[in-house]
């Protein structure tokens, strides 16, 4: 049986949010200096590459790795890095571009870990935002569109390494008879 998906949110909807987004934040960083975005791979690499593209004022760009789903759709809870910055977040100021805010744990991981650079503000930017499944107490700065609780995949975003090309974002029933893959 495949996967089963619908359309959620089409190339438009998502090209003008996605502007939107990048405008507000060109506008609240552009006079200060030292901006990191730090990337959180690989969910989020299309809708950083479209963010940074609105901006209009010299910036870095890093990203991170964190172990996360692999087949499932549930999160575990145990985040751990696989890939660090490589450009110190020390004394900068730092935009987490992220694709999904779920549960919050990620997050919430990653914010304890960057914090620990001593950078001068840390804010998120999130595409979507699942608050009604959150877990811990985080409000993302910036966010795209808030979405139910359904598995989403596209513009980045994937279920098993599938369907990251996808230009609009889908919901996605998986093939219940697809084996679980553990990362
Ligand atoms: P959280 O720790 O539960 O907030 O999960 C965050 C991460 O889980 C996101 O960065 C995504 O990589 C992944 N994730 C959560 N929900 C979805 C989804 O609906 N589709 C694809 N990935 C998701």
């Amino acid at each position: 049986m495949p996967d089963q998906l619908r359309l959620l949110l089409g190339e438009d909807v998502i090209a003008q949010r996605v502007a939107e987004l990048g405008q507000k934040i060109a506008r609240d960083y552009r006079s200060s200096s030292q901006v990191l975005f730090v990337g959180v791979l690989n969910g989020a690499f299309i809708f950083l590459a479209d963010i940074v593209r609105q901006l209009d004022f010299p910036h870095a760009i890093d990203f991170l790795r964190v172990a996360s789903y692999g087949a499932s759709t549930e999160t575990t809870g145990a985040v751990q890095i696989r890939k660090d910055l490589e450009i110190s977040a020390s004394d900068r100021h730092l935009v987490i571009i992220e694709d999904i805010v779920d549960t919050g744990l990620t997050l919430s991981f990653l914010l304890g870990h960057l914090a620990g650079s001593r950078p001068r503000s840390i804010e998120v930017c999130t595409l979507l935002d699942k608050p009604s499944r959150r877990q811990v107490d985080l409000v993302p700065k910036y966010v795209g569109f808030t979405i139910p609780n359904e598995f989403v995949v596209g513009y980045g975003m994937d279920y098993n390494e599938k369907y990251r090309h996808l230009a609009g974002i889908h919901v996605c029933v998986p093939d219940p008879t697809e084996g679980i893959r553990v990362p």
